[in-house]
This record gives C-alpha cells, sequence and structure tokens, in this order.
C-alpha cells in the first residue's frame, strides 16, 4: 500500500487538486456519519441505533427492529400497532404484478426475479417521482411489505402452484412462511425466521447498503436504489455466501469427508463460504446467535445434525488455523442456510430471505443519506497511457 500511495501522489497530482486516496476495495474509508448501526468488529458486537443485537433477537419482532431502524427509536404500543397495520395494508401483491410474475422464466434465479419485481414496484408507484420525505417513507413500507410476499409469489409460481394470499392475523415472518409455503408455521418456524429477519436487517456500510447509497446520492429514487442492493447482495462474497454454504456443505457430504475437504481448500486458497469478514476480525455475533436455532433444529431433524456437525468441525478448523493469524471466524452466512433448509426452503430462496430483512436497512440508509446527502463522486487511479496520438483507422 505504501508503495501504491507514493505512485499515485506523483501520478495523480498532476490531473488533480483534491487531496488522493488510494484504498483498494475501500477498506478502512469512512464514507459518512450514520446513526442507524455499527459494527464493532474486534470485540464482535453489533449495534442497531445503538442496541447490542442479541437483545433485539431475543426480545423484540422484526416489524419493532425495522421500526427503529428507520425511525431512530423503539416504538411506543400504538406506534407499532399502526406500523404494523400499515404493513398489513401493503402486504398482497397486485394483480399487475402477480400477473408478470407468472411470466417469468421458472428457471430464473429468485433474486434476479426479486430484482425485476422492485423494478417492477417503481414503475407501478408514480409516489415514487415526489422524492420527499413522506413519500420515501411509504415506498419503505410498501417495499418492506411487498418483499416476503413477491418472494413467496416467485416461489409458488415456479413450482406450479397457486399464489397464497396474506393472512392478517398472523405477523410478519409467520405470514412469510405461509405465503411460501402454504400452512400456517409453527411457532418455533415463525420465532426463528423472525430471529433470523432481525439479524439481517442492516449491517453498517456493507457493498449492498454502499450501493444503495451511491444511488440514491445523485436523487435517483428509492425503488432504482434498492434495486442496487438487491443486485449487490445476490453476490457469492456477499449475501449469496449463504447459498455457497449449503452448497458446500453437500459437495463434502459426510462428516468424515469434511476435514480433508477443509485442510485441502485451505491448501488451495480457496475462500470458506461462512467465514471471513472485512471488519468482524472475531466471531460475528450473529453467527453465534443463528448457531444456537440451528442446535434447536438439528434435535427434531436427522439432517439437519449431520450438517451442523460438519460445519461446527469446519468452524473448528478454520478457527484454528486462521482465527488468530487472519481474524478469520464464522459470520452470519455459516448457520443461516442450516435453520432455512430445515424449514424446508430451497437453497436459492436464502439470499431473497436476507433481502427481506435487509430492505429495512436499506431504506434506513437511503432516508438518512437523504437527510445530509452529497452525491459519491471518488475518483480512479488511472494506470494508462496518456496523450497518445490518434491514428486513422486504416493506419493502425
Ligand atoms: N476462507 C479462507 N481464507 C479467507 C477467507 C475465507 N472465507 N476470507 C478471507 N480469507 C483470507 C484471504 O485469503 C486473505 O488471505 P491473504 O492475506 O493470505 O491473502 C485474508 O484472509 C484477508 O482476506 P481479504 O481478501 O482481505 O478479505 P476481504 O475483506 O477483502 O473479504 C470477504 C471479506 C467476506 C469477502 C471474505 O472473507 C470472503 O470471501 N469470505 C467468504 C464469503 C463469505 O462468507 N461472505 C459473507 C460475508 S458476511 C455476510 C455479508 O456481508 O454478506
Amino acid at each position: 500500500m505504501a508503495d501504491q500511495n507514493t505512485q499515485i501522489k506523483s501520478e495523480a497530482a498532476k490531473y488533480t487538486t483534491e487531496k488522493v486516496v488510494y484504498a483498494k476495495g475501500l477498506e478502512g474509508v469512512i464514507l459518512c456519519d450514520t446513526q442507524v448501526s455499527f459494527v464493532d468488529g474486534l470485540a464482535g458486537k453489533l449495534y442497531y441505533r445503538g442496541i447490542p443485537i442479541q437483545q433485539l433477537a431475543e426480545n423484540s419482532t422484526y416489524e419493532e427492529t425495522a421500526y427503529l431502524l428507520l425511525f431512530g427509536k423503539l416504538p411506543q404500543r400504538n406506534e407499532l400497532e399502526d406500523f404494523k397495520a400499515q404493513l398489513k395494508a401493503n402486504r398482497a401483491v397486485t394483480p399487475e404484478i402477480l400477473e408478470i410474475i407468472q411470466k417469468f422464466p421458472k428457471d430464473t434465479h429468485p433474486m434476479e426475479a426479486l430484482r425485476s419485481i422492485v423494478s417492477l414496484l417503481g414503475m407501478y408507484d408514480k409516489v415514487d417521482s415526489l422524492n420527499t420525505p413522506e413519500a420515501n417513507i411509504k415506498i419503505a413500507i410498501k417495499l418492506m411489505a411487498q418483499f416476503p410476499s413477491a418472494v413467496a409469489a416467485f416461489e409458488r409460481f415456479r413450482q406450479g402452484k397457486d399464489y397464497v394470499a396474506p393472512e392478517d392475523n398472523l405477523d410478519h415472518s409467520a405470514n412469510f412462511l405461509h405465503m411460501f409455503r402454504g400452512p400456517i408455521p409453527s411457532d418455533l418456524d415463525a420465532k426463528a425466521m423472525d430471529a433470523c429477519l432481525i439479524l439481517h436487517a442492516d449491517h453498517e456500510m456493507n457493498v449492498s447498503t454502499l450501493s444503495c447509497r451511491v444511488v440514491i446520492s445523485s436523487l435517483s429514487d428509492m425503488y432504482s436504489a434498492v434495486c442496487a442492493g438487491v443486485g449487490s447482495l445476490k453476490g457469492p462474497l456477499h449475501g449469496g455466501a449463504n447459498e455457497e454454504v449449503m452448497k458446500t456443505l453437500e459437495e463434502i457430504g459426510t462428516l468424515e469427508n469434511t476435514e480433508k475437504w477443509v485442510k485441502d481448500a485451505l491448501a488451495k486458497h480457496v475462500r470458506v463460504p461462512g467465514f471471513g469478514h472485512r471488519v468482524y476480525k472475531y466471531y460475528d455475533p450473529r453467527a453465534a446467535i443463528l448457531k444456537n436455532f440451528s442446535e434447536k433444529y438439528a434435535q427434531i431433524k436427522k439432517e439437519t445434525y449431520e450438517k451442523l456437525q460438519m460445519a461446527e468441525l469446519i468452524e473448528k478448523i478454520m478457527i484454528e488455523t486462521l482465527g488468530e493469524s487472519k481474524g478469520i471466524y464464522p459470520n452470519v452466512d455459516l448457520y443461516s442456510g442450516l435453520i432455512y433448509s430445515t424449514m424446508d426452503i430451497p437453497r436459492d430462496q436464502f439470499t431473497p430471505i436476507f433481502a427481506i430483512a435487509r430492505v429495512a436497512g436499506w431504506c434506513a440508509q437511503i432516508l438518512e443519506q437523504l437527510q445530509d446527502n452529497r452525491i459519491y463522486r471518488p475518483r480512479c487511479h488511472y494506470t494508462g497511457a496518456l496523450d497518445l496520438p490518434y491514428i486513422p483507422i486504416d493506419k493502425r
């Protein structure tokens, strides 16, 4: 990095007046002030609006946590009831959009479907052009309400089943499972899904949130910004890692194969999904809570028990090998997939569930960006030639 900085100063100083900093992957760069969430990577702590994540996972609900992220405080009882009523009022997918989802290719990845649905929601919503704080709050609530319903609708259609209408008596997470799978979910499934959604609801300046903030910084609109978030979350280095973890466990197959697989992967410098983080250099607190839920499910499903044993062995070897030396510990994605697959959720729907949760954080951060906006416009380190002559086409 020192060499790069020296070179940049000499090259870039000729062409720029601003102070130039080079940080590949924006490592260590502070982009903005925020009061939404904070990651203490060395201590392995995560806070939403100052409240430790463990307290929210234990005591809160997704709706209450979303309110907290969006409005900056825990709601009074009447405020929460009103917020829940607004979410419920926005749950049903409109007939026009259902008709279009029905025509989506059945083999498209559900994240592609979701990204397209967000675009459609924007196209059909005339409020989006207003871009006022009041209109944007309405859009945020609509997006939070529509994400689970839209993910469920695509799942039903690709399985050749009918759309399940939302059930007003069910809370956010339970209603999602109902619309996705059909039956009313068990208390354990509803509670585990709610905890998963709380834990994934925000995470400071991750790449999908950055994408949302960058898009809204041009004063575009909420839907466009959230579309960028979905696209960014899809990648295997970010939200897509939960799917990769399950693929890996399935590929390894048995507990007996696990140790050799991890050691081979490390020898080949393969990045083991579900491990490592730019900010956490210690155990991701979300992973610890999700591991507890996986343990509950392992008691009721043999396949989950076997996969949990494998995941725990991978964790042990990874921490022994890379914990101290490189700060590589389990991240949130290591155990979430085990929970979802116990709930009979297909692997390629894990990242859409991440999005169902994260849309709350995206919206909160987009609204915060708009309160004190400055367009994002960094520079590149140009490494090409300069002042080359233009050669006419027949002389090249
Ligand atoms: N397995 C093995 N080695 C790893 C891993 C891993 N999962 N992650 C990082 N390393 C090594 C990496 O090879 C590098 O070693 P060296 O210094 O010898 O080159 C060192 O640790 C530092 O890695 P880095 O490239 O500086 O890390 P980064 O901050 O650029 O990337 C990451 C962070 C999350 C993309 C990366 O850890 C990774 O690819 N993990 C696997 C994918 C994953 O689980 N992603 C989910 C992240 S958490 C949820 C979310 O935000 O979506």
